[in-house]
């Protein structure tokens, strides 16, 4: 019953965590995540270090990576990542090299996938979507307790769909990306965007970030949603109803019994999560004449991707310790 470190790679932050067999997180270490204009060295050795640094407290004998990029069917190079300098990059080789303990790399969503549905929201369903809103929109499919990664490991790159032909410019090279309207990006650049323009509705913000406008966050935004502030509200419902008609989307091709939406935006509870349930069953084709998926908050938070990642780590260590 030895634990694992699991790593969430995200377009902001790393969050490392040594994780226990029933999913409980012993200890956990956040840093930023290093520039998109740094090397893919300064990265790993991000990673590196925060392993070592847990090392000394804990018996770390595999590590799990949920990397928010494209991660290949081997689960061993991560293709490309919009938001990171990860461009074939082979991180489960150069991390083994440097860690000497088995590691096992997955998308950031397909681990948070993993872990709700072992021990979060997902519990008990056997057809599961996995949405996580952060830096961009991460996805994943689960059936059966497996996680769906297409022909060639990508599968279950939502975030990416074309919701708006000639909308705004994605890191991926694309135009009107899901992820760019219904994100933590997408929540920050219109709060921005509305200060910038001194929309009377965004004097709250205004002022408490002292006028500057490039300290608009999204857990300020969230916050000040709570407390009322009404473009904060605002601003919310519209990313929350991008999601539900991109779930409705979803709904159509995929028909799972469960949505869970994970990702720091998710923090915003119902103020997103109802907008999105209503616009889902506005935009639901055959609504009316058909069962409907629920749409849950992740019970794990923002934490899933890291608890996810250490649980598949044990079970790859398992394998590789029969094997050796
Ligand atoms: C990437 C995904 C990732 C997601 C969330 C998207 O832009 O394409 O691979 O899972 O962001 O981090
Ligand atoms: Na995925
Ligand atoms: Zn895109």
């Amino acid at each position: 019953r030895v634990p694992t470190v699991g790593i969430d790679i995200g377009g902001t932050k790393v969050a490392a965590g040594v994780v226990d067999p029933d999913g409980n997180i012993l200890e956990q270490l956040r840093t930023e995540t290093p520039d998109r204009s740094k090397s893919p060295k300064v990265v790993e050795d991000t990673i590196v270090e925060l392993v070592l640094d847990l090392s000394e407290r804990h018996d770390v004998h595999a590590v799990g990576i949920g990397a928010a990029g494209w991660v290949d069917a081997d689960r061993s190079r991560v293709l490309f990542a919009p938001h990171l300098s990860w461009r074939d990059e082979p991180l489960r080789d150069r991390l083994e090299e440097r860690l000497l303990v088995p590691v096992m790399v997955d998308n950031d969503a397909n681990t948070a996938a993993w872990a709700e549905w072992r021990f979060g929201a997902g519990r008990g369903q056997d057809d599961l979507v996995m949405i996580t809103l952060g830096t961009g929109i991460g996805g994943a499919i689960l059936e059966d307790g497996h996680v769906k990664r297409g022909r060639y490991g990508v599968a279950g790159e939502f975030g990416h769909m074309q919701v708006v032909p000639g909308g705004h410019r994605c890191p991926c090279g694309n135009r009107g990306c899901w992820e760019q309207y219904s994100s933590g990006n997408a929540l920050v650049r219109e709060a921005r965007e509305m200060a910038a323009a001194e929309s009377p509705v965004a004097y709250g913000i205004i002022d408490r970030v002292g006028g500057n406008i490039s300290d608009i966050t999204g857990p300020l935004i969230t916050q000040l949603a709570r407390e009322g502030d009404a473009m904060c509200v605002e601003l919310l419902q519209d990313i929350g109803q991008w999601l539900g008609v991109g779930i409705a989307n979803l709904a159509a091709a995929l028909d799972p019994s469960c949505f869970v939406i994970g990702g720091g935006v998710s923090a915003a509870d119902d103020l997103l999560i109802g907008p999105a349930r209503d616009a889902f069953r506005r935009n639901l084709t055959g609504r009316g004449y058909r069962p409907e998926a629920r749409i849950v908050q992740a019970e794990l938070g923002n934490e899933a991707g890291l608890v996810g990642a250490a649980d598949l780590a044990r079970l790859v260590a398992r394998r590789f310790r029969r094997a050796n």
